[in-house]
């Protein structure tokens, strides 16, 4: 039988991918969660429910359009399958009254090897977004017997979760950064909460971002799981809203990363890429200042470019200056329209999980310095 899921990492060549949908997306309700995901200027403050149908047909339209780019690179693309997000969730624990999307993928499911795990979000609203990708697993897991199907530990997600009081509308943009700085989030140590999204992979380590989706608790129980592997905990000062690290810290092939200029790599943390010749460099500035209507995410989606090999790159394809400096750094840049999708989740990396990408697992850090982000 053919093994159908492998992938070490975001730039070996991409074989096999699934690629989300927007049906049924809905904004959900203010949770201790996502009101701090939430700008305190943006529109979407306390909207919810159903996300506008012709809104949903546009992100539909250009979520086909990349399948067929992807399909025309000889890229194999599963699609989720979309249930009623327009309903509560209620456990033992909460009740939240709408659930979200399977647009972004990325949030939801960790390929490491022939591992696929899905997370545990720290939103209320995501907590049976995995279902959607359920038809997937099974069908991988009855094809492919070395595929390991697997989900991490369920979070209760009660309050003890989440810090009382954090969010205040008078929290100013400068305090949001001295948290970050601090690294001082919404949730709690309480249990492992994390969104796969904050998980950059690089074979034998994985460097996550301690943000407002993940926790510390991830990270140690990241580590106890994968005992062979290295794991990282990087932080970005500069960013207020600090929510996955694949518009912060984007890998492009070995031993080259784009860095957001706004969300520096503290020089600390920069020790292990150095000792082994890796080049941070700045990401180019996105072409737009503002991000469409209704959209959780910021303009520096210019940087969430999906990698299909080595030497090429989807980009979106209004970013001109991101496809500019993609060129310059010899990468062949495919244009793909995008920001139709952006407010159901994301760009094009987000919109999409790895299924199979050629390679191994290899060892890109094999000098080990004293690294401040080890966990
Ligand atoms: N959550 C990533 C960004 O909006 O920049």
């Amino acid at each position: 039988m053919p093994k159908i899921v492998n992938s070490w990492n975001d730039f070996d060549p991409l074989k096999r991918v699934i690629v989300g949908r927007a049906d049924n997306s809905c904004i959900p309700p203010e949770e201790p969660a996502t009101s701090e995901k939430v700008p305190i200027d943006s529109p979407m403050r306390g909207m919810w429910g159903p996300r506008p149908v012709a809104t949903v047909e546009a992100a539909n339209a250009q979520l086909e359009n990349y399948v067929t780019v992807l399909e025309g690179l000889g890229i194999q693309v599963d699609r989720p399958t979309p249930l009623q997000w327009n309903a509560p969730v209620i456990t033992p624990d909460f009740r939240t009254d709408s659930m979200m999307t399977q647009m972004p993928p990325r949030d939801i499911l960790l390929t490491i090897g022939n591992e696929i795990i899905a997370s545990a979000n720290s939103f209320r609203c995501r907590y049976f977004e995995y279902l959607a990708y359920w038809p997937l697993m099974r069908e991988y897991f009855e094809n492919d017997p070395e595929f390991k199907w697997s989900q991490a530990p369920r979070p209760r997600l009660t309050d003890k979760s989440y810090k009382h009081n954090y969010y205040d509308e008078r929290i100013s943009l400068e305090e949001r950064l001295v948290r970050t700085a601090n690294k001082d989030f919404v949730t709690t140590e309480y249990e492992p909460m994390w969104d796969a999204a904050d998980v950059m992979r690089l074979g034998k380590d994985l460097f996550i971002q301690h943000g407002l989706t993940t926790n510390r608790t991830a990270m140690e129980w990241f580590k106890r799981y994968y005992p062979d592997l290295r794991v990282h905990a990087v932080n970005f000062p500069g960013d207020p809203y600090p929510i996955h690290i694949d518009a912060t810290f984007v890998p492009l092939r070995p031993g080259l990363i784009i860095n957001n200029p706004h969300r520096r790599l503290p020089e600390e943390q920069r020790k292990i890429f150095e000792a082994n010749d890796w080049q941070i460099i700045d990401a180019a500035m996105p072409a737009h200042e503002e991000p469409p209507p209704l959209c959780y995410s910021s303009v520096w989606l210019s940087m969430n470019c999906l990698v299909i090999d080595h030497k090429t790159v989807i980009v979106e394809a209004s970013e001109v200056h991101q496809a500019e400096q993609m060129d310059k750094l010899g990468m062949n840049v495919i244009p793909v329209p995008f920001r139709d999708v952006y407010a159901f989740g994301g760009g094009l990396h987000c919109g999409t999980a790895d299924v199979y990408r050629e390679g191994t697992c290899e060892d890109f850090f094999p000098n080990q310095v004293e690294d401040p982000t080890r966990v």
